[in-house]
């Protein structure tokens, strides 16, 4: 296992489009090792998406479970992962660990049902709501190019971050 250098913005590999997994094979396994070893290396890492570590493919990892009290599915690899379902919108606050020096208010369905291929190439299907569909849908916006930089609120609902010493 291996933690990997995570792009930051603006590095245009992060404006990529990423390509669907077709091979669920060792070297899937090695690379999702690896992934999910860099987001729990980083500081407050709840989601990390392939194209932030340079490999433009349709793999996230979630993993919301350490935040107190929120629903949760736990740990999620999401391979070719699809929203399948949206429900209502609720604005919060969002970081990303490839914009290290900002957050912004960003608006996502408040609920949504996301279906996804596990590392196995099983087909799985999760309800997220809350945080964790926040979660999904920012990860999710990775593989299309997107960082939520691109989906502000307004100008105004750009923070930078305090530097705690
Ligand atoms: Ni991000």
């Amino acid at each position: 296992m291996a933690v990997l250098d995570i792009l930051a913005y603006p590095d245009a590999r992060l404006k990529q489009t990423s390509q669907p997994v077709t091979e669920f094979d060792a070297d899937l396994r090695r690379f999702l090792a690896d992934l999910e070893a860099t987001m729990r290396a980083a500081p407050g890492g709840v989601g990390l998406a392939a194209p932030q570590v340079g490999r433009p493919q349709r793999v996230v990892i979630v993993d919301v479970s350490g935040r107190p009290d929120i629903p949760h599915n736990g740990r999620m690899v999401l391979i070719n992962p699809e929203v399948r379902e949206r429900e209502g919108e609720a604005v919060g606050r969002e970081g990303c660990l490839s914009v290290p020096d900002y957050t912004g208010n960003v608006a996502r369905a408040a609920r949504i049902r996301v279906r996804a291929m596990d590392e196995s190439g099983a087909r799985r299907e999760y309800a997220c709501e809350g945080y964790e569909a926040r979660a999904v849908q920012h990860e999710i916006d990775h593989l299309d190019g997107l960082l939520f930089l691109d989906r502000l609120v307004s100008r105004r609902d750009l923070f930078r971050r305090k530097v705690y010493k």
